[in-house]
């Protein structure tokens, strides 16, 4: 089946290799021409895991095609994924500009039926506005869906490949259709397809990310008890996780949540429900306790080291989180900008996100990007963890030791060993153990 995607960025691009891995024919719609350039070469704009190989695989076998010139990506096919960014404003709502761009243009070039998707992540009752702009522009028929994406960052081709769920909310029998056929390469392998009314479809999307975030937020506020009281907070969101009602994901304590979603999806359920007049008391603590988050660790890096000014201060991990190189709402973009104006020197190392983050923070006298997480050691004061990549939870400790000018380590995600790391003479603290 012939399928428009508009937007190649995490989700776009992701969703558009994969539905031309599973036989669809897949035209892409990019607007930078950088970044077009690159990706007819086959070469991703983001670091996904599994995503290069199966982007070349599929422009090798003509699946997947990008183009810059909107007016065709309309005309390719009747089915077409909205997957542009819906960032947050500074009320803290969903910014819809990018997605009622898109629907301009496809009301603008449309010249017949369109099943036009919203897979990016929209404020319940946008497919009304969407249908709204659409209709004022033109007589032809068309259908509005809800078609959210649960994808994960780090995991995301393995995530659209094998959905939880697959979430549709349609209005007419039309759209249904459409839909059965560019998911029955899913459904047809046992993976659960449901259908809803529209809204429900757009709640779901902020429902799942706003209870993930509850989840997290919540585990660290019980972190704060362990703390206090000696206990530990892995032996309890161990024994917590065993319940099944209740699960062991996104109980891990810590720095707590970053990246392009959960802060902004939480943020924008909370503005929804103070326009619509409801309490929302839950989730605005959920916020508060994920910003408090950071505080807590910073002050940890306070008692720990004598001064901050003049210290030398490493950050393992830069990104949001591990396996991607995405640094929005990234914990470490507050903690590195706060260290710099407390007049700290900085080494920084991330496996991949050291390009995006540059841009925020750019190398001068007092920060540095390092290629080896051992080279950023060297000559340091204390040693941030940061992000929980897999390359730092086994390491070289007495090398480690040895490059430090003192040994201290703050682990914001609970990720080495208490006992080891005081065996080995570090001064170590972590959260809630
Ligand atoms: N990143 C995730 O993990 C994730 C997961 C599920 C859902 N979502 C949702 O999916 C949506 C997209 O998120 P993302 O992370 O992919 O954002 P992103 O910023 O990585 O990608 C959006 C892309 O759309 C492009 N774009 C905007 N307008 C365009 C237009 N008119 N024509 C062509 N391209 C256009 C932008 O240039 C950008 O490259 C958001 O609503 C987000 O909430 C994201």
């Amino acid at each position: 089946m012939k399928i428009t995607v508009i937007g190649a960025g995490y989700v776009g691009l992701v969703t558009a290799v994969c539905l031309a891995e599973v036989g669809h024919q897949v035209l892409c719609a990019k607007k930078s021409k950088k970044k077009f350039e690159m990706l007819k070469k086959g070469i991703s704009p983001i670091y996904e895991p599994g995503l290069s190989e199966m982007l070349q695989r599929n422009l090798k076998e003509n699946r997947i095609d990008f183009t810059t010139d909107i007016k065709e990506a309309v005309n390719f096919s009747e089915a077409i994924f909205i997957c542009v960014g819906t960032p947050t404003t500074r009320e803290g709502k969903a910014d819809l500009s990018q997605v009622e761009d898109a629907v301009s243009s496809i009301a603008e070039h449309m010249d017949s039926y369109k099943l036009i998707i919203e897979k990016s992540t929209v404020p319940v009752n946008t497919h009304l506005k969407i249908r709204e702009m659409v209709q004022a522009e033109t007589d032809l028929e068309f259908d509005v869906a809800s078609n959210p994406e649960f994808l994960a960052e780090g995991t995301s081709v393995h995530n659209f490949m094998n959905p939880n769920r697959i979430i549709v909310g349609v209005d007419s029998d039309r759209a249904r259709k459409i839909f059965q056929e560019i998911y029955e390469p899913f459904t047809s392998k046992g993976y659960p397809l449901l259908f809803t009314d529209i809204a429900s479809a757009e709640i779901i999307k902020y429902a799942s990310n706003a209870f993930l975030a509850t989840k997290i937020s919540y585990i660290n506020m019980i972190a704060d008890l362990c703390e206090k009281t000696g206990a530990n907070i892995d032996d309890v969101a161990k024994g917590v996780g065993l319940d099944h009602r209740i699960g062991d994901k996104f109980l891990n304590a810590g720095l707590g949540y970053g990246g392009s979603c959960l802060p902004k999806d939480v943020n924008a359920l909370i503005h929804t429900y103070n326009e619509l007049g409801l309490d929302i008391g839950l989730l605005k603590e959920t916020e508060k306790i994920n910003q408090n988050r950071r505080e807590i660790f910073y002050r940890q890096v306070e008692e720990i080291l004598d001064e901050i000014e003049g210290s030398t201060i490493t950050l393992w991990g830069l990104a949001f989180k591990p396996n991607t190189d995405d640094i929005r709402a990234a914990p470490a973009i507050d903690i590195a900008r706060k260290l710099q104006d407390r007049g700290a020197k900085l080494k920084l190392y991330d496996p991949e996100a050291e390009d995006n983050f540059s841009l925020h923070l750019p190398e001068n006298e007092n920060v540095t990007y390092f290629q080896d997480k051992y080279e950023a050691v060297k000559g340091s004061h204390a040693l941030l963890i940061i992000t929980e990549w897999d390359e730092f939870k086994v390491s070289d400790l007495d090398k480690i030791k040895k490059l430090m000018a003192s040994p201290n380590i703050i682990d914001g995600r609970n990720i080495l060993n208490t006992e080891l790391m005081a065996e080995k003479g570090f001064k170590y603290v972590s959260m809630g153990r």
